[in-house]
């Protein structure tokens, strides 16, 4: 990706080393006791929701893929701007039919789909806000999902959130950073950017994060223009 591109700093974070520490660290005690939202939340939305012939945006490590319960073999799809993330996650996922995607979620998808299911956990935060930018990610993977799947993920709330100390300064540090640009989203903002791509939406806050599932996609496909 560019490095003048908006999105560059939302996905550059991502190295080896950071892949190796993110499952003990990032999804350990981080997700825990920062985010007051375990990754078993996860590992649960994930089991729920899932399908084979998945599309999987900013997998990140594949953590959540391989406890989702696929049957082996399964077709995935993992997008991600981020080279060392899809070689980490391809590598991992070897018992799925893996295919990665070297893409930018803010931009049309270079994908074919329908999928029968797609997420997108915890990558939200980490797009260039305002969420008015974020809603064209939402619209880019509507558009590529099956009328009957589902899409969902979590992401981290701004400072509207009942975050704890601890919580306020992870994020008023990764802001700082550019790995996040969420200071300004809330529940209500997440839930009005996913309903104008999808008629049916649920979303609940956990600790600091919201976490959402969609369905029935109204594909507008004005967003992507
Ligand atoms: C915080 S990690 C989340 C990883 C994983 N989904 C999880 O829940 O553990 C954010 C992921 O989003 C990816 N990402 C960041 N910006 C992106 C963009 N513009 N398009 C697609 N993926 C992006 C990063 O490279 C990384 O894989």
């Amino acid at each position: 990706m560019d490095r003048n591109d908006p999105a560059y700093r939302g996905q550059s974070d991502y190295n080896e080393l950071l892949l190796r520490l993110y499952d003990p660290l990032v999804l350990g005690p981080i997700s825990r006791y920062v985010w007051r939202c375990p990754a078993e939340e996860g590992i649960r939305m994930y089991r729920q929701h899932i399908r084979p012939n998945h599309l999987d945006v900013g997998p990140g490590t594949g953590y959540f893929i391989e406890h989702a319960g696929l049957p082996a073999g399964s077709r995935v799809t993992v997008l991600d701007p981020n080279p060392n993330v899809l070689r980490h996650v391809t590598r991992r996922l070897h018992d799925l039919e893996v295919t990665a995607v070297e893409a930018d979620v803010l931009k049309p998808l270079p994908v074919a789909g329908p999928f029968d299911s797609a997420a997108m956990n915890a990558v939200l935060h980490c797009l260039p806000g305002p969420l008015e930018r974020k809603a064209v990610a939402v619209a880019n993977v509507a558009n590529v999902l099956a009328p009957r799947g589902t899409f969902f993920g979590a992401t981290v709330l701004g400072r509207s959130a009942r975050h704890t100390r601890m919580g306020r300064a992870f994020l008023t540090a990764f802001n700082r950073r550019g790995a996040f640009d969420n200071l300004d989203d809330t529940e209500e903002g997440i839930a009005e950017i996913l309903r104008r791509s999808f008629r049916n939406v649920t979303i609940e806050t956990v600790g600091g994060l919201a976490i959402f599932a969609a369905t029935e996609t109204s594909l507008s496909g004005s967003l992507n223009t």
